[in-house]
């Protein structure tokens, strides 16, 4: 039996863990689950899978939460939620919450020893050196949930690591992969979140349109898998069919496809190193299909590029670039700015932070230093807006 406890058990990806984990009762127990305010569904949740422990970003919702004889504990804030993950009882953490928010409790989950099924990509982007050496020093495995990096991870297994020629990452396009890149300034929060493939949470269904989430994806293939960045790659396949790719040293590229369903990756992630029953439609090769490629338009879509910018100077340029994209995305989805200020705020947060501080990069990167970088990054860009100047 393996015990879980999620970070988010109330956003797209803690719903469909918690749908994979009622598929297998005698495999998976829930230990503990968090959430940020959305208390009438954690009730729900904590009704169904009686967790040990629950706990809650504001202490208001605290009192809303059902308790039998005891159980759950509950507790509220980000000790809370670092109280959730550190449980004795806890071996997996499933890390699904959005942007920086996850990362001090996934860091306590990793010195914890638990094993970590990580969604939440901007933890390895703003502190990828950082997360990984704890890993390595807590003995702990980091399985991918994200279905481009459990694609990467599938097609790895039982190969040899020093072959691998390049990580084809792939990409949908988002809702705007045939806007014409002059109507993109008017694009409402509306339209962005309308995504083709993927019913996803707010922040990430924006970075998705603005391919940011994509130039996320390459910061945490980087640290997964240690490739530098000239060799993990970019492509728009707009059916999300083929998860991701990898091209052997030979030339042969191995490939993961499935359904767009992210119960899959989590299911993988879960299970590892078994494989269980698919609960989802499998791919049905009996229809006829068409699979498409293209290079992504990285003019019209700057975001990635200032992921490759930020990834390749290292040390707190990611961190600077995820706390930006935070703010801008929020702005955007608040309608304090447009859809293409978002690239224009975090490139001028990563220049001005580069002439700033232009010792800041290569490795040996500290807690503090990302810290310090974070909060930088989140004064200059709500400065910017506040201004106007952007
Ligand atoms: N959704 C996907 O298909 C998908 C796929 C791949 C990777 N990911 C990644 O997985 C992560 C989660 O994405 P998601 O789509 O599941 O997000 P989501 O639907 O927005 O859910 C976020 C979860 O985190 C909680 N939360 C939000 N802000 C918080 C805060 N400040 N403190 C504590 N809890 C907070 C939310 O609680 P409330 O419900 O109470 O607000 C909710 O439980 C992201 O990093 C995303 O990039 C998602």
């Amino acid at each position: 039996m393996k015990r879980i406890a999620i970070l988010g058990s109330t956003g797209s990806v803690g719903v469909q863990t918690l749908d994979v984990i009622a598929r297998f009762p005698d495999r998976f127990t829930v230990v503990g689950l968090t959430a940020n305010s959305r208390s009438a569904l954690l009730s729900e949740q904590i009704a169904r899978f009686r967790p040990q422990i629950a706990a809650v970003m504001e202490e208001r919702f605290a009192a809303e939460l059902p308790n039998y004889h005891g159980r759950p504990s509950v507790r509220t804030g980000l000790e809370g939620l670092i109280d959730v993950v550190t449980h004795p009882e806890v071996d997996i953490v499933v890390s699904a919450l959005p942007g920086s928010a996850g990362f001090l409790p996934t860091l306590r989950a990793i010195e914890a020893k638990k094993t970590i099924a990580l969604a939440n990509k901007e933890i390895l982007v703003m502190a990828g050196e950082i997360v990984t050496a704890a890993a390595r020093r807590a003995g702990v495995e980091i399985l991918p949930v994200d279905s481009e990096h459990s694609a990467i991870h599938q097609c790895l297994a039982g190969q040899d690591r020093d072959r691998i020629h390049r990580i084809i990452l792939t990409a949908s396009g988002g809702p705007f992969l045939r806007t014409d890149p002059a109507h993109l300034t008017r694009m409402s929060p509306g339209e962005a979140l309308a995504h083709p493939t993927w019913a996803m949470g707010r922040k990430v269904t924006i970075d998705s349109a603005t391919l940011m989430n994509k130039g996320f994806e390459v910061l945490e293939a980087h640290w997964l898998f240690g490739l530098p960045f000239s060799r993990i790659d970019v492509v728009i396949h707009p059916q999300s069919i083929i998860h991701s790719m990898v091209e052997m040293e030979d030339g042969a590229i191995l490939a993961q496809l499935g359904v767009p369903d992210m119960r899959l990756p989590i299911q993988y992630a879960l299970a590892y190193p078994e494989r269980l029953e698919a609960g989802w439609p499998r791919f049905d090769l009996r229809q006829t299909w068409q699979l498409t490629f293209q290079p992504p338009d990285r003019e019209k879509f700057p975001c990635l590029d200032l992921a490759y910018r930020a990834g390749q100077a290292g040390h707190t340029l990611p961190a600077v670039l995820s706390a930006a994209d935070e703010i801008a995305v929020s702005a955007f989805l608040e309608q304090e700015a447009n859809f293409t200020q978002i690239p224009a705020l975090i490139d001028e947060a990563l220049s001005v932070y580069t002439r700033t501080y232009p010792s800041s990069t290569g490795n040996g990167l500290t807690l503090d230093d990302v810290m310090t970088a974070d909060a930088w990054a989140r004064t200059f860009c709500r400065e910017r807006l506040h201004t106007g100047k952007t």
